[in-house]
């Protein structure tokens, strides 16, 4: 066991800017950079098939740019470059977030028939006025073409969760400057906007959410991620979500394990299922909360007719609508009954609320085995701040633990944290020694519950007054209030208990697997052992080689 340390780390800030660093509202906007200048851009799209068309939209401060294009997997490959690309400063709504940008197209270039599939960074670079650089990073997936991928995996990207959390512009579905007092979150958000800064690259010392510290005996809470954000000039949200944080460490660990791997966004799930078709194994990973009725659709219909659905992911809460061919996305998440149309004549199913809702009648666990409301905080704030750290292990004998050598009460990914900082879960019960799903769970038949740890849906703490909580208990209140009508004290207890899994369980010809932590991938960041001989299990299993 490594030892942690029991302080905080320190970046320098004071106390009441380490206040400010959680407490209030900051995000990238045009000018943020004043004198030096700034060069922003974003694609049309979140994601192309070779051969198509990307137009680039960019407003800097200078008059030319250069452009790199690389694709970042467990090597980079630069693709493309160029230099002397005109620019100029464009003008950009207020209410960006929501409508778009808007700017013009600044520089077009095409998707080479040899680029292969994955993750591309572009990096523009200008001259500041202070002589200095500046740049600018953005990020696109290149889809692959179809047709049979025989000992392949496609790795969808959380895409719709990297749009939720971006602050780019001000609002995002978290908070915002929308509403008459501009202090709204965004019920709906534009693709057409750069992405903050730390979802495309980040440095390796970057924390992460789940706290690395040995939390002394009746302490406050403190966010080392966001007092970092606030120091380096990150996003609050870098931690949160975003291919840098998250996503970019499965892909990096599966071609270094020799896995071919494929990208595409969920915009593919929801416009063009057919992608899932030429796989054996499609993977779903990180923090992975905003999904459409749509996509889910896409994966169901896959797995009942034989694919291998791999979620090592977490968090699996809201239902979206796309809307402008898919460059807005639509979620009212708390406000949903008060003010999304759907509950106005609209298709109720379709509302914008927790997937537990039970008007909408569809919960997580129908697709992935696990309900996000049933799971939810470990491992920071007053949330099991000295919690597992990793899965403990119930079910060692099954075949995702081949060759790990573990046993019954270990605990999985310990050293390397992979359990937190969103987990999802099922109403359970313990016979024998052993974890069941109970009858109300909602959990598909023939699941087995492989390992669970605690999560905690609010922080209560004798120690910590209401003013230093950070989540308190409003998503708990609104989880008692969407299962069970009101948000009661009585219906808080019911739900504000809950559990992170790893389940596994046949569908129709097909089966899931899911790990349901958003920090898996922090197994594979960090090389752990064990962590990635399970990941190996199930990628082997699902792509037919064991
Ligand atoms: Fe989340």
């Amino acid at each position: 066991m490594t030892h942690l340390p029991t302080e905080f780390p320190d970046f320098g800030l004071t106390p009441q800017q380490r206040r400010q660093a959680v407490r209030t509202h900051y995000y990238e906007l045009p000018g943020m950079d004043g004198e030096r200048g700034e060069i922003w851009c974003y694609t049309d799209r979140f994601c192309y098939r070779p051969s198509e068309t990307v137009a680039l939209h960019v407003s800097a401060t200078a008059s030319i740019f250069r452009l790199a294009i690389t694709r970042d997997g467990c090597t980079e490959i630069k693709v493309f470059e160029k230099a002397g690309i005109a620019a100029r400063w464009q003008d950009t709504p207020d209410q960006c977030s929501v409508e778009g940008c808007g700017w013009d197209a600044s520089f077009e270039f095409r998707i080479g028939d040899d680029w292969p599939s994955g993750a591309y960074r572009i990096t523009l670079e200008a001259d500041g006025r202070d002589g200095k650089p500046i740049h600018c990073y953005h990020l696109f997936i290149v889809a692959p073409q179809p047709g049979k991928k025989p000992g392949r995996v496609l790795q969808v990207a959380a895409t719709g969760t990297w749009l939720a959390y971006n602050t780019w512009g001000g609002s995002n579905h978290y908070e915002g400057i929308t509403g008459a007092n501009r202090d709204q979150y965004a019920r709906m958000v534009s693709t057409q906007r750069p992405w903050c800064r730390g979802f495309v690259v980040l440095p390796k010392d970057a924390p992460r959410v789940p706290l690395e510290v040995a939390v002394p005996p009746k302490t406050v809470p403190r966010y080392p991620h966001m007092e970092w954000a606030f120091a380096t000039g990150h996003s609050k949200k870098y931690a949160s979500s975003g291919w840098a944080s998250y996503d970019s460490h499965f892909l990096r660990f599966a071609e270094r394990a020799g896995y071919g791997v494929d990208l595409a966004s969920q915009h593919e799930l929801h416009f063009s299922p057919e992608i899932l078709d030429g796989y054996d194994c499609v993977a779903f990973v990180g923090h992975d909360e905003y999904w459409t009725w749509e996509m889910r659709d896409a994966v169901d219909a896959y797995v009942e007719r034989g694919g291998y659905a791999a979620r090592f992911a977490g968090n699996f809460m809201w239902q979206t609508r796309l809307e402008d061919d898919g460059r807005r996305q639509v979620c009212y998440k708390y406000k949903a009954r008060a003010e999304d149309p759907a509950y106005r004549g609209g298709d109720v199913t379709r509302a914008t609320n927790s997937w537990e809702a039970p008007e909408i009648g569809r919960p997580g666990a129908a697709t992935f085995g696990l309900n996000a409301t049933r799971g939810v905080y470990a491992g920071w704030g007053g949330c099991a701040p000295r919690g597992v750290r990793g899965f403990p292990v119930y079910r060692p004998e099954h075949w995702a633990f081949t060759g790990t050598g573990i046993y019954y009460g270990d605990v999985l990914g310990a050293d390397s944290h992979i359990y937190g900082y969103e987990v999802d879960g099922l109403d359970f019960e313990i016979r024998g020694g052993l974890p069941y799903p109970t009858a109300t769970s909602g959990a598909p038949d023939g699941l087995q519950v492989l390992a669970v740890g605690m999560a905690s849906q609010v922080e209560e703490s004798a120690d910590v007054p209401l003013k230093d909580q950070f989540l308190g208990d409003e998503d708990g209140r609104f989880t008692a209030e969407t299962l069970f009508g009101e948000p009661s004290d009585a219906n808080l207890d019911k739900v504000k208990r809950g559990s992170g899994m790893i389940v596994n369980f046949p569908r129709g010809k097909g089966e899931v697997f899911h790990a349901g932590s958003c920090e898996w991938v922090a197994g594979l960041l960090r090389q752990d052992a064990m962590v990635e001989c399970v990941t190996k299990n199930v990628l082997d299993r699902y792509l037919g080689k064991s």
